[in-house]
């Protein structure tokens, strides 16, 4: 890999702004609006026959937004081997002595989840949570209704928020829309976050926890769309009004609906009118309005490209929100590639399982999303990315062990190395058309700074699948003489992580020597970088 350095005067921020309008179609500006990229590389770069070219400028005192790191939050589902077997093993030697998977707690809190969403999904659709409290030798062994398997309810509210102390996330329970009541719903705040008197929060107390749990944020109810648009409104304010009366403090996230194509709603039977409808009737009691995305295709470049779908329902659930002048964010609370067994979208049958195998090329994809949130932060500030663990997991255990796929190292790598202010910053970038996206750059840039505005951290996807791209990277702020380079990358797109190779994908770390503020800098093809530098 090459890295050369040459000396550049750096920007003010008014050339920065001059040179950016100056650009016109020709570029990004990332956060602010523009996303228009070049056709082809710009004229500044001298042509040299195979060779690609970009430049990223960043302007270090534009700071667009804050990152909330519920960003990089994770999902647990009792669905296939998710969540027994995945997070919760009984008597194994992998366990501890409550039955969570020690490997799976180490790599979870090694990523840092920092919030994470459960029962479900379409479990969450017929779970009654007072199945899942007491001693475990006296909750029922049922039918789980969703994924046709049996349920022990061996893990439920009190063990799921111990999991969530032991990983250090922030607990997130979807209640059930279908098949519960709102009444059962409040109930359950009440015995989570209870702390008179009250029948539900002593019920707690007599199950071993005298501290309330503060479950924070709550979902009201999953993937309701089968329903009458107007009933799952009615549903959700009655419901999140009843929640709310108990503990004013928690959140509420509403379901919406993003990510599906619009001539498939019909064909669905999907009300194209979803968010609107709901939103009218939410807007004072919900925090957030969610939707679920997920995409993957064989075709190469239009998974690379669905991106473009990603962002299009993140703007189009935007524009819903904003009709109701009310401060509610965008939750993605479920999101990830999943296609290779189940045509999208939704419904989706789980005869042979919901295992996916996931390949470098998926991660390139997992982390343009994650540039995707760092640069919408303003509006997208809780996803989770679905799920954790085996069914369309980032990690996969078997009774002997366990290895992490592709998709969990830009998790963990955004998660630990970027920063919580997003930043303006222009890109340059050669792009390719598919059959469905035109005009995707083929760099994807998102550019942070820390809290204390000491380190700038440069996330860059080259979506390439076979060359690097030469790019200058030059900032206006002065930066240091050391960089940091975190890589993710493989010997091909398709590689893939298992139990016999476990490291064919992963982060390699390098320190790195420059001068001068302006760097040039080699991107591989098909690889993820994050560059740390501190400024001065
Ligand atoms: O977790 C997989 C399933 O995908 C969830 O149950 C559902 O919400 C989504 O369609």
């Amino acid at each position: 890999m090459g890295f050369n350095t040459t000396l550049f005067a750096p920007l003010s921020r008014r050339k920065f702004l001059r040179h950016s309008a100056r650009a016109g179609a020709g570029m990004c500006v990332a956060g602010l609006g523009i996303s228009s990229y070049a056709r082809h590389v710009p004229q500044a770069f001298p042509a040299e026959e195979g060779t690609l070219r970009a430049a990223i400028s960043i302007d270090t005192r534009a700071i667009l937004h804050s990152i909330n790191p519920n960003i990089y939050g994770a999902f647990i589902e009792h669905v296939d081997r998710c969540l027994y077997g995945g997070v919760y093993q009984e008597n194994s030697r992998l366990s501890d002595e409550r039955g969570f998977r020690k490997d799976v707690v180490k790599a979870a809190a090694e990523w840092g989840v920092p919030i994470l969403r459960w029962p479900g999904g379409i479990f969450a659709s017929f779970y009654h949570w007072e199945n899942g409290i007491g001693p475990k030798s006296s909750r029922p062994n049922l039918q789980n209704e969703a994924w046709h398997e049996e349920e022990t309810n061996h893990f439920g509210t009190d063990e799921f928020v111990h999991y969530c102390h032991t990983i250090g996330a922030e607990p997130y329970i979807c209640v059930n829309h279908n098949t519960g009541t709102p009444q059962e719903a409040a109930n359950w705040v009440e015995y989570c976050n209870g702390t008179g008197e009250s029948r539900y929060a002593n019920l707690r107390r007599k199950y071993g926890h005298p501290e309330p749990h503060n479950v924070r944020y709550w979902g009201l109810g999953n993937e309701p769309w089968k329903m009458p648009t107007e009933q799952y409104a009615n549903f959700a304010f009655e419901c999140g009004k009843l929640m709310k009366s108990v503990d004013p403090t928690i959140k509420l996230v509403a379901c919406g609906l993003g990510g599906i194509p619009k001539p498939l709603f019909k064909k669905l039977g999907l009300d194209p009118e979803w968010n609107r409808v709901v939103l009218r009737k939410v807007a004072d009691i919900a925090d957030y309005l969610s939707f679920h995305e997920y995409e993957g295709n064989e075709d190469y470049d239009e998974e690379q490209g669905s991106i473009q779908r990603f962002e299009a329902s993140i703007n189009s659930t935007a524009a819903d929100i904003e009709l109701t002048k009310k401060p509610i964010q965008i939750s993605v609370d479920e999101w990830n590639i999943w296609y290779r067994k189940h045509g999208l979208p939704p419904p989706r049958s789980i005869e042979e399982g919901v295992d996916e195998k996931y390949n470098l090329r998926d991660a390139l994809w997992t982390a343009s999303v994650l540039n995707l949130f760092q640069r919408m932060g303003d509006r997208v500030t809780m996803a989770n990315v679905a799920t954790m663990v085996n069914a369309i997991g980032t990690m996969y255990t078997s009774d002997q062990g366990m290895f992490l796929q592709t998709i969990y190292f830009p998790m963990k790598l955004y998660r630990r190395e970027c920063g919580s202010q997003s930043l303006a910053c222009k890109v340059e970038s050669p792009t390719f058309s598919s059959k469905s996206f035109q005009d995707v750059p083929y760099l994807d840039v998102s550019a942070t700074l820390d809290a204390d505005r000491r380190n700038l951290a440069i996330a860059v996807v080259n979506r390439h699948e076979s060359k690097p791209v030469r790019t200058t990277v030059s900032s206006n702020g002065t930066i240091g003489s050391k960089a940091t380079v975190f890589e993710i990358n493989g010997t091909s797109p398709e590689i893939e992580n298992s139990f016999s190779e476990p490291d064919n994908v992963r982060i390699v770390r390098k320190e790195v020597n420059r001068t001068g503020d302006k760097l040039y800098y080699v991107f591989p093809a098909h690889s993820i970088t994050v560059i740390k530098l501190s400024m001065i």
